[in-house]
């Protein structure tokens, strides 16, 4: 089975704040995404609503056919958001309030109870919950222990050190995707993924479900349409 993506528009949202308004409008953005084959739209609203807003959540909720998977720290006001938009994915990740972007996997020994309590809460109400990790074979047994569905692979240091090799780059993402596979963990990816290592990653990672990713994809979207766009703005001058 191939594996899915998820596309994480927070990207788009922050464009569009960087001028008010509606513009690029984000949720016309997710529908063309799906329209093109994006089997998900994710996103990580974060407590400053710097991106994605709380009401952006609400409004994709309605909007979105495929997969929708909401990322983030379980806060209150966070889970309170979940519970009210029901998506089909949460993905808890560990980030501070003022992380610029996620920066490391749960440590799954010391926030065992805490998550366990959390995940059984958010699938007593049908959404699969999938929890970020470091690509560690021996954390899988802790992350099983917690109920969830999935772990998300953070793949930063894989793209960090692809170029240097790949195979060694990717050898503790498939001791550990091995380890959760052993468990009937299911697998996800992300970060810093993009153009030149995915197609490595997902065809040497076993059981990967589903890659999530938004910066460089946003950004080879700016590159790729660059040609048609500006032909349409020359043509308004000729
Ligand atoms: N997974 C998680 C948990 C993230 O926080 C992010 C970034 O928001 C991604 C995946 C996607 O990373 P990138 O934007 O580098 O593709």
């Amino acid at each position: 089975m191939r594996p899915k993506l998820s596309v994480n528009v927070n990207k788009v949202a922050t464009l569009r704040n960087a001028r008010g308004g509606t513009i690029p409008n984000l949720l016309e953005f997710a529908s063309q995404v799906e329209a093109c084959g994006g089997q998900g739209i994710t996103v990580h609203p974060r407590p400053d609503q710097r991106h994605i807003r709380y009401q952006d959540v609400h409004d994709l909720s309605q909007r979105v056919t495929t997969e929708f998977n909401i990322e983030g720290y379980p806060s209150p006001a966070f889970l309170q958001l979940v519970e009210q938009v029901k998506p089909t994915q949460v993905t808890l990740v560990p980030d501070g309030p003022n992380a610029l972007t996620s920066n490391a996997g749960w440590d799954l020994r010391k926030h065992q109870i805490f998550l366990t309590g959390i995940v059984r809460r958010l699938q007593s109400q049908g959404m699969r919950v999938s929890l970020f990790v470091e690509p560690s074979s021996a954390i899988m047994e802790y992350a099983k222990s917690t109920g969830a569905d999935r772990i998300e692979l953070y793949t930063e240091n894989y793209a960090k050190t692809y170029g240097e090799s790949a195979e060694l780059a990717i050898e503790p993402y498939v001791k550990a995707a091995l380890a959760a596979k052993e468990l009937n963990l299911g697998i996800n990816a992300g970060h810093d993924l993009n153009l030149e290592n995915l197609r490595y990653f997902a065809s040497h990672l076993p059981g990967l479900l589903e890659v999530s990713i938004g910066h460089a994809l946003i950004a080879d979207c700016l590159y790729e349409g660059l040609q048609t766009v500006l032909k349409k703005y020359l043509s308004c001058l000729s």
